[in-house]
């Protein structure tokens, strides 16, 4: 039987390189990187994909820097909202699925309880704003398509806020984060995970083997692992875990820093963005496992050292 043809655009980023390790000898898989295709020259972009056979593509690629974005409005809305809806377009032509990421930072952070798929997205960034038209961009071109939203990606592929911490802990005595934000991390492996269970559930040729309701997946659907933290939890769960593994580190715990000591961010940032995740957990029947497990299982694996 012929295996499912995945197209992934970013796969030089935290997210894309996951996915296509993860997918090579399950499907058949391309991989676009930054070089290999610019979302910024749409022409050429479509060019490219036009003349590609594939089932699904996965676009992990963003203009990711949520500062830069601010200065950089028009680069944000034409990577991170046009070519979405480029995207899209193309799938839908071809009678393809998209899976679009998108962002916890389409939200204001004024709730206090996990977001749901139904809350009002109401982004205070430049960044969210262009996510958010992306998003739209992409389910008004074919509301048959996905946009999953993830929170805090973290991974082995591309260093994020935990093994900066580690880093710091490892050439310093003090190490702070800030402890008045909230959200939870995602780690790419989990995420790879998820979105095989749904390539699954829309292969066409082999119906899924947990019998998953296919035309479920579509519109807005929210991924990250279960529970929430704020910077400094996460920061020490993640050097308790590196003591556990006998990782060197010279900062065993992680001071409370506040968000109004960051005075070189230039965007503002949601306070409270946990996704709320039981639409996937109801679909699949399979919750995510927690944040802290999902930690500790990237630091056994990429820094232990027994
Ligand atoms: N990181 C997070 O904490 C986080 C949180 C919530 C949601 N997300 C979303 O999750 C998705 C994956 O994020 P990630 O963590 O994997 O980010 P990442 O590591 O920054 O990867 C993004 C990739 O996109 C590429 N890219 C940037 N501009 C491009 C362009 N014009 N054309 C083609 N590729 C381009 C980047 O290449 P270069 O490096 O060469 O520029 C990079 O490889 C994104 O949609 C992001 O918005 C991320």
């Amino acid at each position: 039987m012929d295996k499912m043809k995945i197209a992934v655009i970013g796969s030089a980023g935290r997210l894309g390189a996951a996915l296509v390790r993860d997918y090579r000898d399950k499907y058949d898989v391309s991989g676009f990187n930054h070089a290999q295709l610019d979302l910024s020259n749409l022409d050429e972009a479509r060019e490219t994909l036009r003349a590609m056979n594939f089932d699904a593509l996965i676009n992990t690629a963003a203009f990711t820097n949520v500062d830069l974005c601010e200065t950089e409005r028009d680069r944000a809305f034409l990577i991170n909202a046009e070519a979405p809806g480029l995207l899209a377009k193309i799938c839908t032509d071809k009678n393809a699925k998209l899976i679009h990421f998108s962002t916890d930072y389409v939200f204001d952070g004024e709730k206090r309880a996990p977001y749901t798929e139904e809350d009002e997205a109401n982004p205070i960034s430049v960044y969210g704003a262009s996510k958010l038209a992306g998003e739209q961009n992409v389910l008004a071109t074919d509301s048959r398509h996905l946009v999953v939203r993830v929170s805090w990606v973290f991974g082995p592929d591309r260093p994020s806020f935990v093994d900066g911490i580690i880093k710091r802990a490892q050439e310093n005595e003090e190490v702070d984060a800030i402890a008045d934000k909230f959200s939870t991390p995602s780690y790419t492996l989990d995420i790879a995970e998820m979105v095989g269970r749904i390539l699954n559930a829309w292969s066409r040729r082999a119906p899924a083997p947990d019998g998953l309701a296919a035309g479920r997946f579509q519109g807005i659907l929210h991924f990250a692992n279960a529970g929430e933290c704020t910077w400094q939890e996460y920061g020490q769960w993640a050097l308790d875990r590196c003591h556990d593994a006998a990782v060197p580190l010279k900062a065993k715990t992680v001071g409370a820093s506040k968000l109004k000591d960051m005075t070189n961010w230039v965007a503002r940032r949601p306070v409270y963005s946990v996704l709320c995740t039981a639409k996937y957990a109801k679909f699949t029947g399979i919750p995510p496992r927690t944040w802290r497990e999902a930690v500790a299982d990237y630091i056994t694996r990429f820094y232990s050292k027994k």
